[in-house]
């Protein structure tokens, strides 16, 4: 959708756990090798959260550092927004949780699920908080520690996920115009169990049997979400660009979820955008879910890669499935 929104972001903040999982550490014990998971997925190494680690605390980390990083303080927050469908606990959400712990007023804070676009749709919320005047200042995190819902004998996912998240910081600008150009987002629930946990719902909540069963864990059919991201992601892609009225050249840098290096190289090659403008950070963090692009966006401005007036663009689809994609200019 063609827009024309105020709304810049501040600060930007990430945190992942220090616990390294390389590749090796899966040979170790699975029928898999390092070469394996380069080739078809980028992967190298992920972070996994330790014992005694759970999403808060990446979620507060990286909320304080765009928070410092945007010169805000957190009394200035009118909304605040965690995408994950890892929360801290069923209830409540865990952006309550943040609220609290960054020490934020009694705003409106609330947990939102679309899975590797959850970020996608909460800067989407947010910046329709602020265009609605419902808030002046936004906080955003996505955050996931997928590793608590991995069945680590599954080769096909076990090697796929991380843990992290990041945050930014969203106000309406006061000046030099629209900042957001275009979002689109968009799902399909007919691919619900393309990607699923089965059990700890109401469907079938946690009982002896499901832990047994391992039904806890991420259950993905990898195929069949690689053949539909390549297509959708290039798709999102196109229209975020027709929508903003810019053409690839334009783009100063493609934010992509991190899920696959092999999908992320084959829409770039069909955009014909070189991978030189595209954040590629999967080698060493795996696929964090909603946390991907937040930490993708906060690395690549840390390394002087985007900065004030660049056109960058964010796009994911994950789980749901779902997608999401945010044109702006930084
Ligand atoms: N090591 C070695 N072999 C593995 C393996 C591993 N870690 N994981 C799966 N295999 C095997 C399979 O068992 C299968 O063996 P078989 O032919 O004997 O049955 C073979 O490799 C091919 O499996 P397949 O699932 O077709 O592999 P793939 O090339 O599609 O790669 C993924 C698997 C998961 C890497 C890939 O499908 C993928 O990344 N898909 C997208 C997933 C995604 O993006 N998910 C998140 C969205 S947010």
């Amino acid at each position: 959708m063609k827009l024309a929104l105020p709304v810049e972001i501040l600060g930007t903040g990430a945190a992942v756990p220090a616990r390294v999982v390389t590749n090796a550490d899966f040979a170790a014990y699975l029928d898999t090798n390092d070469e394996w998971i380069v080739t078809r997925t980028g992967i190298r190494e992920r972070r996994h959260a330790s014992e005694g680690e759970s999403t808060i605390q990446f979620a507060v980390a990286a909320a304080r550092l765009a928070l410092e990083r945007a010169r805000v303080d957190a009394s200035e927050l009118d909304l605040i927004i965690c995408a994950t469908v890892t929360p801290e606990y069923h209830l409540p959400a865990t952006a309550c949780l943040i609220q609290a712990a960054i020490g934020a007023r009694q705003v409106p804070a609330y947990d939102l699920s679309a899975s590797c676009a959850g970020f996608i749709y909460a800067f989407t919320a947010a910046s329709q908080a602020i265009m609605g005047g419902t808030a002046r200042t936004a906080l955003v995190v996505g955050v996931d520690v997928l590793s608590r819902f991995t069945e680590f004998q599954d080769r096909g996912t076990a090697i796929i996920f991380g843990d992290g998240g990041g945050a930014v910081v969203l106000r309406r600008s006061e000046s030099d115009g629209p900042r957001v150009l275009s979002i689109n987002t968009g799902a399909d629930g007919n691919h619900a169990r393309l990607i699923w946990v089965p059990a700890g719902g109401t469907k079938d909540p946690a009982s002896p049997r499901t832990v047994n069963e391992r039904l806890h864990a991420i259950r993905m059919n990898g195929r069949e979400v690689y053949k539909i991201a390549v297509v959708r992601l290039q798709q999102l892609i196109q229209q975020a660009l027709d929508d903003g009225g810019v053409t690839i050249d334009q783009i100063k840098l493609l934010v992509p979820h991190q899920s696959n290096l092999r999908i992320i190289e084959s829409v770039c090659e069909k955009l014909k955008l070189p991978l030189e403008r595209v954040v590629v950070n999967i080698n060493r963090y795996g696929n964090t879910s909603a946390g991907s692009i937040p930490l993708a966006l906060h690395e690549a401005l840390l390394a002087g890669r985007c900065g004030p007036g660049d056109l960058v663009l964010m796009a994911a689809i994950g789980a749901g499935l779902a997608w999401g994609s945010v044109l702006l200019r930084l």
